[in-house]
């Protein structure tokens, strides 16, 4: 198939890029380049610098590249940033994507991956979290994501669309080599952040809440490589030209991981024993999120190939040290 990967140039989409560029999948990448990094993605992969809220200019691309299927990355994902600038929120991931919808059925195309998070779940009271479980999301990124995912359901029942929207777990890791990874500004996920104090940038790591009712009093969390969640989507991909039909699946690796043990695991692998200050609870973080994806494992095959935690942490040391700047250099 065409496929036009909308924020192909961010830290999930650029590494799905390159999962795709591997398939005979034709690859064309959209994105607006706000967080994205040309140099995520490969010289060989056209780029067009556009935004989803310019429908038409969508619809010029959508039509001039004969695309089949779209596979959407494009948002603003940064829980606390959700909380201070809902406006942006809602416009770049709802607005954003109605707005893609419309592009979409008037190119007639009609299929898509869209990128959703475990944060529809808010708080769950068990795990592993299923698909079935109640969707209350504690935060505005949340609520813009199952807001979509709304949206998505509603479109696929009255016009010809099907879907396969992807609940991600915490992504993490890099891809093979240290040419591609994770580089946010600012950065808030803990991984990254755990490796550049190994690397000196940072003085210390800051633990967010030690008195969570785990194990070890830290979060626990599902960390899942970005190289296994790129696969999943051209699973995704491959279900959705079959006309599988429209589907909702969690991806992690369904193993949680204390905050201490990420940390711990962190120095053994770089040998670097940085320090920690252990710091109150981050507003708004659930104390234990551990998925299950015994559905998408059941039903398109997926098996998670590099997300044990010393394989994820590994990989993305690799970019780290490689790309102490992340693309900046
Ligand atoms: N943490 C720290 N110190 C830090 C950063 C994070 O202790 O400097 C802790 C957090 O409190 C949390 C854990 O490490 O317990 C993981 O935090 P991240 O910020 O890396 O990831 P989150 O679990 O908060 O976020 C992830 C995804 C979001 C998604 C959310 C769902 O990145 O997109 O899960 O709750 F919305």
């Amino acid at each position: 198939m065409n496929v036009l990967v909308a924020g192909g140039a961010g830290y999930i989409g650029s590494h799905t890029v390159a999962a795709l560029e591997k398939t005979a999948h034709k690859v064309v990448v959209f994105d607006n380049l706000v967080k994205g990094h040309v140099e995520a993605v490969s010289e060989q992969v056209l780029l067009i610098e556009g935004d989803l809220l310019d429908a038409d200019f969508l619809k010029h691309v959508l039509v001039t590249y004969e695309i089949d299927a779209v596979v959407h990355f494009a948002a603003s994902s940064l829980v606390g940033e959700s909380m201070e600038r809902p406006e942006e929120y809602y416009r770049n991931n709802v607005l954003g994507t109605f707005s893609l919808l419309g592009a979409m059925k008037s190119a007639g195309v009609d299929k898509l991956v869209f990128s959703s998070t475990a944060a529809v779940y808010g708080e769950p009271a068990s795990w592993p979290i299923e698909e079935t479980f109640p969707t209350t999301p504690t935060n505005v990124y949340g609520r813009t994501k199952l807001a979509v995912e709304g949206m998505l359901a509603d479109y696929a029942r009255a016009y010809d669309l099907q879907y396969v929207s992807l609940r991600y777990f915490n992504a993490a890791g890099a891809a093979e080599g240290g040419n591609i990874g994770e580089d946010h500004a600012p950065e808030t996920h803990l991984i990254p952040l755990v490796l550049k104090t190994a690397l000196g940038q940072r003085k210390a790591v800051q633990l967010f809440g030690t008195d969570y009712p785990t194990e070890d009093g830290t979060c626990i969390r599902d960390y899942v490589h970005v190289d296994d969640l790129a696969a999943a989507h051209v699973l995704a991909l491959d279900h959705l030209a079959k006309d599988g039909g429209s589907r909702v699946f969690n991806l992690g690796s369904e193993k949680g991981f204390s905050v201490r043990e990420v940390i711990e695991t962190a120095k053994r692998v770089t040998g670097v024993d940085f320090a920690v200050e252990e710091r109150p609870r981050r507003a708004g973080d659930p104390a234990v999120l551990v998925a299950s994806s015994a559905a998408i494992r059941r039903e398109l095959g997926w098996q998670p190939q590099k997300s044990d935690l010393e394989t994820i942490i590994a990989s993305a040391w690799a970019w780290h040290q490689k790309h102490p700047n992340g693309y900046a250099e």
